[in-house]
């Protein structure tokens, strides 16, 4: 059978990416609005650094859940502009501080801050951010969403530290790495579908759905990036591929073939794992034996399964337009993988 693009498209969710911008695109320009605002500062190098960071693009994802999780309840009363704003600023906030710690050296498709006005300014312009985050939620008086997002942005530091633990740990295993995934990335898509299910009204089983479905697209979206990091091109991704084995990052593809590897793989593996001066040739060889173990495939069959979980989140919902969309949709975060 031959299947067209279009069809391997639509069945990788891309349509559905269409439809969501379609159908939060109004809502997404007062939010894109209210960043860009709230982004100033009278101290010149805070929006110089944060505007080129914020002008850059980014995909919006998790903002972009918000909204359409507040329209989706069909009470919106407008909080979710200040919350969706809020969320790309956390997510904008950590990306900063998450090159630092990385060190790394490429961020949406250009030189990360860091590479241009350093560490120093990055860490304090990612304070600053979130500092904007929750004033943005404060004014909206409602201290039970921002009890959502605060408990977020702790959950969050602690994955990364964790992480930071872990590194280089020959011993971390998949339950180690689900706890820094789910940490460190789950929670903040965790956080945006909860608070604009509460900005649309939604009684606590929609609420509830929504924080559901929120983990298992955020746990599904990790899992990719991890695998992109070996088998991804770094112009598409808009950042380094192999940062992750440089940097001696235990995520699932590295773990799986840790275990499965024999003794002169395992070598192979453990001679870059770290070593931030690893050659594009050693970094192939790694990926290589990955591929042997299917480890980055049993990877993305991991993704698979945690968009089913997304989907079944919303199986209790009222059926509308907005919840096919959110449906559909989590198949394109898996899409990248391909
Ligand atoms: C990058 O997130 C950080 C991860 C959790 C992997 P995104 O891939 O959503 O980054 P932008 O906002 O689109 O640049
Ligand atoms: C992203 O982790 C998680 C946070 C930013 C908190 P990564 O380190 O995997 O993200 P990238 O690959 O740098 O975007
Ligand atoms: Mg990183
Ligand atoms: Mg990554």
């Amino acid at each position: 059978m031959v299947v067209s693009a279009a069809a391997t498209k639509e069945a990788a969710g891309l349509g559905a990416l269409d439809r969501l911008l379609a159908a939060t695109d109004a809502e997404m320009q007062k939010v894109n609005a209210l960043i860009l605002k709230r982004a100033d500062s009278h101290v010149e190098m805070v929006p110089e650094l944060a505007r080129y960071l914020i002008e850059a693009g980014g995909k919006r994802l998790r903002p972009m859940l918000t909204v359409a999780a507040a329209l989706l309840f069909g009470r919106a009363t407008g909080a979710q502009t200040n919350y969706a704003a809020a969320v790309e600023f956390m997510h904008n906030a950590t990306l900063l501080h998450d090159d630092v710690v990385d060190e790394s050296d490429m961020r949406r498709g250009r030189p990360a801050a860091r590479m241009i006005w350093g560490n120093q300014a990055s860490v304090l312009v990612g304070d600053f951010l979130l500092g904007q985050a929750f004033l943005m939620m404060v004014e909206t008086g409602k201290l039970d969403a921002l009890g959502v997002l605060a408990k977020a942005a702790t959950i969050i530091a602690e994955g990364e530290v964790f992480q930071l633990a872990k590194a280089r740990d020959l011993t971390a295993t998949t339950a180690d790495y689900d706890q820094v995934i789910r940490a460190k990335t789950a929670t903040l898509f965790q956080a945006a579908a909860e608070v604009g299910a509460m900005a649309g009204g939604a009684d606590e089983a929609g609420r509830a759905a929504m924080r559901d479905y929120g983990m298992e697209l955020g746990l599904a979206f990790q899992l990719v990036d991890d695998v992109l990091d070996y088998r991804g091109e770094s112009g598409a991704m808009g950042k380094n591929s192999g940062d992750d084995l440089r940097e001696g990052k235990m995520t699932l593809p590295v773990i799986m073939a840790l275990a499965d590897a024999n003794p002169a793989e395992r070598e192979i593996i453990v001679a870059s794992l770290g070593k931030p001066d690893a050659s594009e040739t050693a970094l192939a060889q790694v990926a290589a034996i990955m591929n042997r173990h299917n480890a980055l495939s049993r990877t993305v069959d991991q993704a698979h399964a945690h968009v089913r979980a997304a989907r079944a989140a919303l199986a209790g919902l009222p059926e509308s337009e907005m919840k096919t969309i959110l449906s559909d949709i989590a198949e394109f975060y898996v899409s990248r993988a391909y």
